[in-house]
């Protein structure tokens, strides 16, 4: 998509989304909430590469209640090389109040976890000898950690996995000094340096973490 279209589509969902606030003291569902964000992440939350929008379908309420609560506090996305973050800080900001991040975190959450199409390639011996260092925090199969607040990886979009892992890397995930957890993954990454071979590695074996069907129940 050129830079203009982008432009005129998130100027159009921003104005359809406020259109839809400004209709008064309805209670919206999380469904009804969610009709903005489809745009991007597609109906069933299975996400739409050419938007860099990743499948959010299934993650963890919890964790999703965080991210969308940290783009509205500007806690996320405010690096000022992210241009997909400070979009979605846009859309955050149009939910109104706490219920309706809780009532569309919850909607996200149900829809269904299906695999994600795998792009990445690479050693999954190797990749499994680092993974072995992210499975205190993530799981030995990927499937997430609520005690350590990290989210579920398998099953995710593995090129949003890898561009968020240079992301982390490069100081543009984790940049605020507010942003606690993501500084935290931040220095999972650093120490020791991860370079971009072991990045597809990982990703990788994620891949593999995310085709076996015991990791998507719930
Ligand atoms: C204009 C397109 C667009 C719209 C509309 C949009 N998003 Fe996003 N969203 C993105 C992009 C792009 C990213 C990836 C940001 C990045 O690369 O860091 C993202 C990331 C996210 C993430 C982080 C996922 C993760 O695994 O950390 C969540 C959660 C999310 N969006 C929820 C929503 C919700 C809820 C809405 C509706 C209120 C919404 N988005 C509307 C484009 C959009
Ligand atoms: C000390 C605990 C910890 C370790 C170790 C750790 N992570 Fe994380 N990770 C987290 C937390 C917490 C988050 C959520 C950060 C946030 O809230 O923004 C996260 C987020 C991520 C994300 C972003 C997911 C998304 O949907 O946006 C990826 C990708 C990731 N971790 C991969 C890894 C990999 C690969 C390793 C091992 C090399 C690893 N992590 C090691 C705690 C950890």
């Amino acid at each position: 998509m050129t830079a203009l279209l982008r432009v005129i589509l998130v100027i159009a969902l921003l104005c359809l989304s406020m259109a839809v606030h400004a209709g008064g003291a309805k209670i919206w569902s999380g469904e009804e909430l969610y009709y903005t964000c489809a745009a991007c992440h597609g109906s069933k939350g299975e996400g739409l590469t050419p938007r860099h929008a990743p499948k959010i379908a299934g993650l963890e309420a919890w964790y999703l209640e965080r991210q969308i609560n940290n783009y509205k506090a500007g806690i996320r996305g405010n690096h000022p090389g992210d241009l997909y973050g400070s979009q979605m800080i846009l859309f955050a900001r149009t939910l109104g109040n706490d219920d309706e991040v809780v009532q569309l975190a919850r909607y996200i959450a149900s829809l269904p976890r299906t695999p994600a199409r795998q792009t990445i390639k690479g050693d999954l011996g190797r990749g499994g000898e680092i993974y072995a260092t992210c499975t205190d925090c993530h799981g030995q199969r990927g499937e997430g950690n609520k005690d350590s607040d990290a989210p579920r990886l398998a099953g995710t979009d593995d090129w949003y996995l890898a561009s968020q892992l240079r992301n982390f890397r490069a100081g543009a995930l984790g940049y605020s000094d507010q942003d606690r957890l993501g500084k935290q993954m931040a220095d999972s990454v650093r120490n020791p340096l991860i370079d971009d071979a072991s990045i597809m590695d990982v990703v990788a074996y994620i891949n593999f973490l995310g085709t076996d069907d015991s990791t998507s129940k719930r």
